[in-house]
């Protein structure tokens, strides 16, 4: 059986765009089809360890079946910018405050502001999460996304909080030699999108950039795969089952076979943010928008969406 892994399909790295919007958008191969992709790059070249092969595989396994797919009415996997606005109050959350930390020693270090990189920016909560609130170290963004309509609400958002800033569109690690080095890397509810965890982690953090020894990486993401908790329903309307999900277990243990990092790990529970309503539910399942109500009827059915969240922060 082939697949395709939500949020697989890559967007080849085109333009840099030092402020405002992103560049043109090209279709890329799957990471699966991408051999240089099975071993790491950047300054951790070791061959793929079991860790690394667990996590793809475990990530192969969320794949929709192509006989699915060829069906889908619409993409399933493209977020909505809409979902992204980053709040004006942003929510004070274990990992904005590991990234305002590492903002914070980094400023106070070079008498001048930090410089944050939020790879899979999205709308950048991540970052302006961690220049919230004023008086803020913060002295730079730059925004790494694959999604141009994404790049623009970051670029807006930057732009209403007088933030300097700067876009790299394109797909994470081809991006990272256009995103340069910085005080800190936030990296949020990305890496269950991601096959090829080495190289991904990687060039995170080859991003960093240590001055005086300050500098770090904070990820932040699911215990689980985002899309898990509707795997009951790809058995009942599509006969598919699914193994079980990647875990931030398995991305810490990709983190220590590669780099030999051991990473703080928290845990907590945050706010459920994305939209969870029968017609996203609809797309998510590659079903057509008239089986709105019976996939509404299904919905009830399921326990409710985990919101168990995870903040890993390291130093490379
Ligand atoms: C679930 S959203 C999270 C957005 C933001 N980090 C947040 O927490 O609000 C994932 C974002 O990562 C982007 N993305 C996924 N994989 C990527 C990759 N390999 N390189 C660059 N962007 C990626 C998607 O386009 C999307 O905007």
């Amino acid at each position: 059986m082939t697949s395709t892994v939500a949020g697989t399909p890559s967007t080849r790295h085109t333009t840099v765009a030092p402020s405002g919007t992103g560049g043109q958008r090209g279709d890329g191969p799957a990471d699966r089809d991408r051999p240089e992709l099975r071993r790491t790059t950047g300054p951790y070249p070791h061959p793929m360890g079991d860790a690394a092969e667990r996590w793809r595989e475990r990530q192969l396994g969320r794949g929709i079946p192509d006989h699915v797919l060829r069906y889908a009415p619409a993409d399933p996997w493209t977020h909505d910018p809409a979902d992204f606005t980053p709040p004006a109050e942003p929510a004070d959350t274990p990992s904005h405050r590991a990234a305002r930390a590492i903002a914070e020693r980094a400023a106070a270090w070079t008498c001048a502001g930090a410089s944050v990189l939020d790879v899979g920016c999205g709308g950048g909560d991540a970052v302006f999460g961690a220049a919230w609130p004023e008086p803020s170290p913060v002295a730079r963004v730059v925004g790494v996304d694959r999604q141009a309509d994404m790049l623009a609400v970051f670029a807006a958002a930057a732009r209403a909080r007088d933030l300097p800033h700067g876009t790299v569109h394109g797909s994470w690690p081809d991006a990272a030699g256009d995103a340069g080095r910085h005080d800190v890397v936030v990296c949020h509810h990305v890496l269950h999108n991601v096959v090829d965890l080495p190289p991904f982690l990687a060039a995170l953090s080859g991003a960093v950039r240590t001055r005086g020894g300050i500098g770090g990486v904070v990820v932040e993401m699911l215990t689980e795969h985002p899309l898990a908790w509707l795997d009951p329903l790809w058995e009942r309307f599509h006969d598919v089952v699914r193994p079980p999900s990647a875990t931030h277990d398995d991305a810490v243990a990709v983190l220590r076979e590669q780099q030999g990092v051991a990473p703080e790990v928290l845990t907590w529970t945050r706010a459920a943010r994305l939209p969870h309503d029968a017609a996203w539910v609809t797309r998510r399942l590659c079903l057509p928008a008239d089986r709105v109500e019976e996939v509404a009827a299904a919905l009830v059915d399921l326990p409710p969406r985990r919101t168990d969240a995870v903040t890993l922060t390291w130093s490379p």
